[in-house]
Order: structure tokens, then sequence, then C-alpha cells
């Protein structure tokens, strides 16, 4: 049977960032192959209001809760003593965290995202949680699913920005001048680029640990934005829309699972064609 490749049943997987948009969204997809999931999130209100909605569709003792820092080494050494403790093994991880700034342009106010103005404490903020955040979750669940003779997945989740760069036209607004308005910050695509740089690397360290090492780059998801930027962005997409957050889950089951077997150190791209307009 084709679709038993898909079975996640006895696995147990790890997503970081878990009580966001797409968070649940993987934590899902992997609960709907049979895995186990342990949602781990900085935000603890946010990942029992996660924990919540999943409840409604899915199994609440296959689903676990862990407040995580991913930028700190010790917030994620001490889930994973938890973890070992209550007799977790990690079969997955979804490397996923990030602090995503909203674009927003406010009259007047110097716009701190444009690269002049930007602050090295941002850079250095959002580069601890979307890329070194990663590595360590990596370094820490990685060594462990290495040392366990059984191997895994590591799952890091890009976006389309890891192969090009943002079209600061989609961020305009009308009636700014040109030094005040809103760009995506720069970091976005250094976390996202570096990602794909950290799939490669761990895709080659581990391969003969058993495990392998894929990026999945989501383009961007509908989440009720304004009508002018869905607009300007859907007239660059093939598929002249954005995609709803659901989109992911079938990919996120492929990539996480035997039915990507063979596939190690790629990075997925699904975008409604937008990278190769
Ligand atoms: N939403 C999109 O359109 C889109 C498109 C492409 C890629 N992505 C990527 O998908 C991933 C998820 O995006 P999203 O839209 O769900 O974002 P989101 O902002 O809804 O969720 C991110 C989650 O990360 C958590 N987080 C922040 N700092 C953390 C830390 N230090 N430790 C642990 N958790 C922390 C937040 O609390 C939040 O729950 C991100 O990597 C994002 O860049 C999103």
């Amino acid at each position: 049977m084709a679709l038993e490749k898909f079975d996640l049943t006895g696995k147990t997987a790890l997503v970081t960032g878990a009580a966001g948009l797409l968070g649940i969204e993987h934590a899902a997809a992997l609960l709907e192959c049979g895995a186990k999931v342990v949602l781990t999130d900085i935000n603890e209100v946010a990942l029992q209001s996660a924990k919540t909605v999943l409840a409604k569709d899915f199994d609440p003792r296959n689903i676990y809760c862990e407040v995580m820092d991913v930028s700190r080494l010790e917030s994620i050494r001490a889930v994973a003593a938890n973890l070992v403790s209550s007799g977790h093994r990690i079969d997955i991880l979804v490397n996923n965290a990030a602090i995503d700034p909203k674009v927003k342009g406010d009259q007047g106010v110097l716009e701190t995202s444009r690269l002049e103005n930007f602050a090295l404490e941002q850079w250095n903020i959002q580069i601890a949680v979307g890329l070194t955040g990663a590595f360590l979750c990596s370094q820490v669940f990685g060594s462990a699913m290495a040392k366990s003779g059984v191997g895994g997945v590591i799952l890091n989740i890009a976006s389309d920005l890891s192969v090009f760069s943002p079209d600061q036209r989609l961020y305009r607004k009308e009636g700014t001048p040109e030094d005040m308005q809103p760009v995506k910050p720069v970091t976005y695509s250094v976390i996202k680029t570096g990602l794909i740089g950290l799939t490669r690397y761990l895709a080659t360290y581990w391969a003969e640990k058993g495990i392998r090492s894929n990026a999945l780059s989501p383009g961007g998801v509908f989440n009720g934005q304004g009508d002018d930027f869905v607009k300007r962005l859907s007239n660059l997409i093939p598929l002249a829309r954005m995609a709803r957050r659901e989109e992911y889950r079938a990919a996120v089951q492929f990539l996480c699972s035997d039915a990507s077997g063979y596939m190690n150190g790629q990075n997925v791209v699904i975008d409604g064609g937008r990278s190769i307009w």
C-alpha cells in the first residue's frame, strides 16, 4: 500500500513555534499520520490554546506541550531532559519558530525595518530565534537521534524568500516618502537562506546515522492581510492567490515520513509558482 509510507505511528515529533499560524498546521499534519506531537513555543498561553484547538480533531493523549525558548540552550536542554525522563524519543524535529516582525510603515515614524535604520539589537534577536534556534534544536535533538541508532528527520521551515529576494514594492505605502517606506527586513532573507545551508550541512553530517534533513519553503499564507497587499502579491503568483494555511500539511507529511525516504538536503519550494515566473 503506497500510503503506508506516510504512517508515523510510534514516532514522536517536536515542533518549535508550534503555537503560531503554521506551527499548528505542522502539528496537525503529523497527528493525522499517527505521530505523537510535542508542541513547543515561548508563549505558554498560545501553546495551551494550540493544544485545545488540536484536541478537537485529535486524541489529546498524543499531544504534549513544553514551553521552550529556541534561542536559549538551557531551555532546549531542559525540555530534552523532561522528554527523556518521561520516556519520549524525538524522531522528527520541525524547526519552525521565527520572529516575523510585521511590516507596518507608520507615517512620520522612523521606519526601523529599513536597512539604513535596522538596529543591531533586532538583527541579533531575530537571528537568535530563526537561525541560531534551528541550529541549537538540531544540535540537541539531532545529536540524540544520531545516538539512538534509529535515525530521524529534521525539517527546517524556510520561506520562498530562501530562493529570491523580497520584492519591496509589495510593502509600499502610497504618499509615504521614499526613506520612510516599510520593507521586509534584511534578517528575513539572511535567516531563510541560512536555514538552507544548515539543512545541507545536517543532511551530510548525520546521513550515515540515518538522519535526513530537508527544508520546506512556503509562500505567503493568507491571514487577513489588506486587500492592496494581497492583490499585489497575487499578481506575482501564477496561481494568482496566496496559500491557505492548511496547504502545506501534505508536504510536511511527505517530508517527515518514509514517503520521502530518499530525499535529503533539499529545499522544497511551495509557492503557487511565484519563484518560476
Ligand atoms: N505565514 C507565512 O506566510 C509564512 C510564509 C513562509 C514562511 N513562513 C515561516 O513559517 C514559520 C511559521 O510562521 P508563522 O506564520 O506560523 O509565524 P507565527 O508568528 O504565527 O508563529 C511563530 C511562533 O514562533 C514563536 N516564537 C517566537 N520566538 C520564539 C522563541 N524564542 N522560542 C520559541 N518559539 C518562539 C511565537 O510565539 C509564535 O507562536 C516561520 O519560520 C515563518 O518564517 C511563514
